[in-house]
């Protein structure tokens, strides 16, 4: 980290190691606004349909790259979407081949365009074996879903029944366990082998579930793991700024048009990306920990997928920055993240 002056903080550019892009008229929004601030982004394959053969993730990475203005300088890492029946060696040969970096595992049901996922972790040993033997990280949904387990347990719950026999039974298969919420999943993976780590996002360092109901009912805070009480917040922002590798940044930016959140039965997701570093490096000013953001941001991740670092950095100002309240593109319209919030913090731009 270099402080260019009182008040500018330079680091390594970040990457965003958890990200939906989307497809048709929202992709170009959704890429331009994550590729602005992050040199790489592990895109999530939540597509209907989803994106499950090489063909598939090659023709959307090339739609993202067409949608972007040239001038960004932006790589996405493309995921493969597991299901109960998707060809170990498909998943296999796209890794080696560069389609993939990793595969994702949505429990069926848990959220957003996970009809087609994991009925039952059996069902996925035979790539689990693959991706254990080449070294392919598995990425996490870790909820589980099912009638009996309150929405606010799901992940804890799924830590004990799912992620532990399946981290007992693939002791060398990388595991990202995503977007974490609970001091739960926090406590796991610090004390589980270095095969483990977690995303985290900004939202869940910013809210509680409290924040869902300031004031009435609050669509625009609702995402999937649901934000917990504000003890688990306060595990997760310790986590965060510990300085641990185990823990790096994922923002799972989730656009939604706004008509899709405010509605009757509202779309799970927040839009992070327009102010993604800002609310990050919020957290760490407020936790004095300003020091650790770099590492964080820009070289837990890299470390952990075997990737290089970036070479180019960023500035980041301290200086009010109003964030607008709605981003719009065309017919698209999104509410961002801390709309309407003053923020301390502006990106400047990648140096
Ligand atoms: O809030 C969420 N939105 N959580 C997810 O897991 C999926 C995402 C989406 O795709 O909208
Ligand atoms: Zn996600």
């Amino acid at each position: 980290m270099t402080t260019a002056g009182p008040d500018e903080l330079v680091i390594r550019r970040p990457d965003d190691w958890h990200v939906h892009l989307r497809d048709g008229p929202m992709l170009a929004l959704a890429a331009d606004q994550t590729a602005r601030q992050f040199a790489r982004a592990i895109v999530m394959p939540n597509l209907v349909p989803p994106v499950t053969t090489m063909a598939a993730a090659g023709a959307y990475r090339d739609r993202i790259l067409a949608a972007l203005p040239p001038e960004r300088d932006f790589t996405p890492l493309m995921t493969a979407y597991l299901t109960d029946t998707i060809d170990p060696d498909e998943v296999a040969e796209g890794f080696a081949r560069g389609f993939f970096t990793a595969c994702k595992l949505y429990p069926a049901g848990a959220t957003t365009n996970s009809d087609a996922g994991v009925t039952d972790v059996a069902m996925i040993h035979p790539v689990l074996e693959r991706m254990q033997a080449i070294g392919m990280p598995l990425l996490v949904h870790g909820e589980v879903v099912s009638e009996d387990v309150d929405v606010f347990d799901r992940e804890a719950v799924f830590i004990e029944r799912v992620l532990t026999p399946l981290l007992s039974d693939f002791p060398n298969l990388k595991v990202v366990l995503e977007h974490i919420t609970t001091s739960d999943a926090v406590q796991f993976v610090e004390s589980s082998s270095a095969n483990l780590a977690a995303t985290i996002t900004a939202h869940h360092l910013h809210m509680d579930r409290n924040d869902l109901f300031r004031g009435g009912l609050r669509p625009h805070a609702y995402c999937l793991p649901v934000a917990k009480r504000r003890e688990h917040k306060g595990a997760l922002r310790r986590a965060a700024t510990s300085g641990n590798p185990k823990f790096f940044l994922g923002t799972d930016t989730a656009p939604h048009p706004k008509a899709d959140k405010e509605a009757d039965c509202g779309c799970a997701g927040i839009f992070s990306a327009p102010v993604a570093l800002e609310s990050y490096v919020r957290v760490f000013e407020e936790e004095d920990a300003l020091d650790r953001f770099e590492a964080f941001a820009s070289e837990f991740g890299p470390a952990f997928y075997g990737l290089p670092l970036n070479g180019s950095r960023v500035l980041l100002r301290r200086t009010a920055m109003t964030v607008p309240d709605l981003i719009t593109r065309q017919d698209e319209q999104v509410v961002p993240f801390h709309a309407g919030e003053t923020l301390g913090w502006k990106f400047e731009g990648v140096l």
